[in-house]
């Protein structure tokens, strides 16, 4: 009887070890801007970028990205059991808008993408990737993303051209400061934009919710209601708040 508890004892802590180790070693890929500080990862993801590259920033354009569009930069953290331990950043996208496009049209820019060499091949930068793209198409309305590369890189090649769908658009000649030749690549997010849902006359499907809400109302000290609209369709330039005059603040 002892023998037999002795040997559950046995492999339940065995299966405990397990489970932890394996949750160690998960990876979440998340937005810079979900962590409730996350300018405190900021040196883990110039570390990580000092790591694998040769081209590197100051802190401070880490801190320029992060708070001007946190929504296009994202971090792969190792999981840990432990929820108090500090995240351990093993790769990043750093993304941004570009903010006086020559050609006019409003696009994203990864300014820089790298994943720690113990925790390559296993689509970590493809997903980093995809987030970033996703979130400038739904929430900056880009038409497409752009981006630099080593023309000896091949990684990184195979990963924007035949993983995502990158096409080179023409190459710059000694764009590195070691007189490297760069692709420029860009890549469509048309097809990923959040169109504008058109102002219905559609039928509500709901049962009658009596006069609330169905035309302009005004309240008992004759303040005038306006309907808005929000939610996820809307553009930033959709919500902000308007005065009856018309213009915008
Ligand atoms: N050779 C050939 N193909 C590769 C290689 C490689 N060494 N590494 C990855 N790939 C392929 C994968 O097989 C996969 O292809 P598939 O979709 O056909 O299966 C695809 O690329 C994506 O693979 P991931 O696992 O998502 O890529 P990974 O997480 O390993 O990261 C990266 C790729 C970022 C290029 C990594 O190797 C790295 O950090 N390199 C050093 C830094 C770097 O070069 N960064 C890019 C600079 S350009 C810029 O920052 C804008």
């Amino acid at each position: 009887m002892l023998a037999a508890v002795l040997a559950f004892a046995f492999w339940l802590w065995v299966l405990v070890l397990v489970v932890t180790a394996r949750s160690d070693n998960m990876v979440d890929i998340v937005p810079v801007s979900s962590y409730p500080s996350h300018i405190s990862l900021l040196p883990s993801i110039q570390q990580c970028n000092l790591t694998n590259l040769p081209e590197n920033y100051f802190l401070k354009y880490y801190l320029y990205h992060a708070l001007t569009w946190p929504q296009l930069s994202f971090v792969a953290v190792v999981r840990s059991s432990k929820p108090t331990a500090y995240p351990k950043v093993v790769g990043y996208v750093l993304a941004k808008m570009e903010e006086d496009p020559a050609d006019g049209v409003q696009h994203g820019h990864i300014t820089s993408l790298s994943v720690m060499r113990t925790h390559r091949r296993l689509g970590i930068a493809e997903k980093l990737m995809r987030n970033s793209q996703r979130a400038m198409a739904e929430v900056f309305n880009a038409d497409y993303v752009s981006l630099h590369v080593r023309v000896s890189n091949a990684a990184a090649l195979h990963l924007y051209r035949d993983t995502l769908g990158f096409l080179v658009e023409k190459t710059e000649s000694k764009y590195y400061a070691d007189g490297e030749d760069a692709f420029a690549m860009k890549m469509d997010l048309r097809n990923m934009q959040i169109k504008d849902v058109p102002d219905s006359d559609e039928k509500d499907e709901g049962d009658a919710v009596g006069s609330a809400g169905s035309k302009e109302e005004t309240t008992t000290n004759g303040e005038k209601l306006v309907k808005v609209r929000v939610g996820k369709q809307r553009g930033v330039a959709d919500l902000v708040e308007r005065n009856e005059a018309g213009s915008s603040y």
